[in-house]
């Protein structure tokens, strides 16, 4: 491969995953009940095909396969999530110890071949126990998750230097509190406003505790879904529609994690709806004082922003004044396989922000990636030939190059993900993986695009 996009030494080249979407096991060995768990039980029928959590490609009993699979196909980092319901089983008290036996096994795996784990610490799966008690509304709850993290960084620490506290804080705020998609299925902006502010507490309580751990070169930071906010056309309307979906799907978590404050244009939107959330003294200091040391930035695709044009205002139950529009825009490159839009520009828009407005933070592509339904039809010789995938991952790559050549502070890529995953509602319609995952034997098969990044790997470009 001749190689015309060198990365710089050291790139991290990996993937991410979580625990409800790869562990399985998911009554095993202790573990308490997450909101998924229990959402699956009693409404099924809302789930792909009635496929649950419990059906997984049990990355439990397979993670020194998986490990193996990494390695081989160049991985220097992986990240994973820590399921908080297996660490402790109804979300505050004793830890479990079959929990630390397993995520030790896995952290002592991963750097045993060369792999670096990356830790997060909540990716959509709240303890049903504290949800019972107002979930991330609680602020008892907040302090269950700080002391949970505290329990993580104790006992993993010594050998994880990069954690982070939250997946994507934007997706339960609008799966579980506006557009229900997720458990507790809840449409009111006021409580999905309170569900977000909390969820930055929470998370500064967590930096909180993790500097005040004293761990050894660990930095710690948050998982973004930043999708760049773009106008549908130069109209002042469009215009400020989009700069308000901005505010409200990037800013409201990027500049209290980055910059310690919530942008006051935000506060005077919630003031002027009345949809301010319930504070306590002392939050503002916690938020300036405990801001991120490294950002990890997921990006799928952008948002299309046009102002309103009809009322009631359908897809925003709690902003009147705009709403964006994915799905009609001509011209647009489209995945043709899933319907989302293939935008690899994004990527390098996100980065310079970052550069510019954001002090040119520490940052990763944490996540990237392509869903396709029904992948099996492009099986040939035993082997998915997802020639698209590698389309897609290289026009990304391309833009984060760029931008790291502009003097962006873009230390990796991470695919989502290593192997296909169920996916929340979703269950294992889109798969996105190097490799396909056999349901019933397990077996797992590298696609084309597997032997692809190995050799982007070893080369560090492409
Ligand atoms: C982002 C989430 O972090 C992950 O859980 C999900 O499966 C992927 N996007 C794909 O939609």
């Amino acid at each position: 491969m001749t190689v015309q996009y060198k990365f710089p030494e050291g790139f991290w080249w990996g993937s991410a995953a979580s625990a409800t979407q790869t562990e399985g096991a998911a009554n095993k060995d202790g573990k308490g009940k997450n909101i998924w768990d229990y959402w699956y039980e009693t409404e099924p029928n809302r789930f792909y095909e009635g496929v649950g959590p419990e059906t997984t490609s049990d990355f439990y009993h397979h993670y020194k396969e998986d490990i193996q699979l990494m390695k081989e196909i160049g991985h220097n980092t992986f990240r994973l999530s820590i399921s908080w319901s297996r660490l402790i089983p109804g979300g505050r008290g004793e830890v479990n110890h079959e929990a630390v036996k397993f995520y030790n096994n896995v952290i002592d795996e991963l750097i045993a071949n060369g792999i670096e784990p990356f830790v997060n610490l909540y990716h959509f799966d709240m303890p049903y126990e504290l949800q019972e008690e107002g979930g991330w509304e609680s602020r008892s709850v907040v302090d269950a998750y700080t002391m949970y993290a505290r329990e993580a960084f104790r006992l993993f620490g010594d050998r994880v230097s990069k954690w982070f506290t939250f997946n994507e804080p934007i997706v339960p705020v609008e799966g579980g509190y506006l557009y229900d998609f997720h458990y507790p299925n809840i449409v009111d902006g006021r409580r999905a406003v309170q569900v977000a502010y909390h969820t930055m507490i929470a998370h500064a309580q967590a930096v909180e505790a993790f500097r005040a751990s004293g761990m050894r070169d660990g930095k710690i930071g948050i998982i973004l879904n930043l999708t760049p906010s773009y106008p549908r056309s130069q109209h002042p309307a469009d215009i400020k529609a989009s700069r308000i979906a901005d505010l409200f799907f990037n800013r409201s978590f990027l500049d209290p994690a980055v910059l310690g404050e919530y942008p006051e244009e935000l506060i005077e939107i919630l003031k002027e709806y009345g949809q301010l959330p319930i504070t306590e003294n002392g939050d503002k200091e916690l938020v300036k004082a405990n801001t991120v040391d490294i950002l990890g930035v997921n990006y799928y695709q952008p948002r299309r922003v046009k102002a309103k044009e009809h009322l009631p205002n359908p897809y925003s139950p709690f902003m009147p004044d705009w709403f964006f529009d994915n799905y009609e825009m001509p011209g647009r490159k489209m995945n043709p396989y899933r319907g989302w839009e293939i935008y690899e520009k994004g990527i390098y828009d996100i980065m310079i922000n970052l550069k510019e407005n954001y002090g040119n933070i520490e940052s990763f592509v944490s996540e990237n990636g392509m869903g396709v339904q029904d992948e099996a039809r492009f099986l040939e010789n035993g082997e998915i030939q997802d020639d698209y995938r590698i389309e897609f991952i290289q026009g990304h790559l391309k833009w984060l190059h760029k931008s790291i050549q502009e003097g962006c502070n873009a230390k990796g890529y991470h695919l989502w993900t290593f192997m296909d995953n169920w996916s929340w509602m979703n269950g294992y319609k889109n798969r996105y993986g190097f490799f396909s995952v056999d349901l019933e034997t397990k077996k797992r098969t590298p696609k084309k695009s597997a032997h692809w990044i190995k050799e982007v790997s070893e080369n560090n470009g492409f």
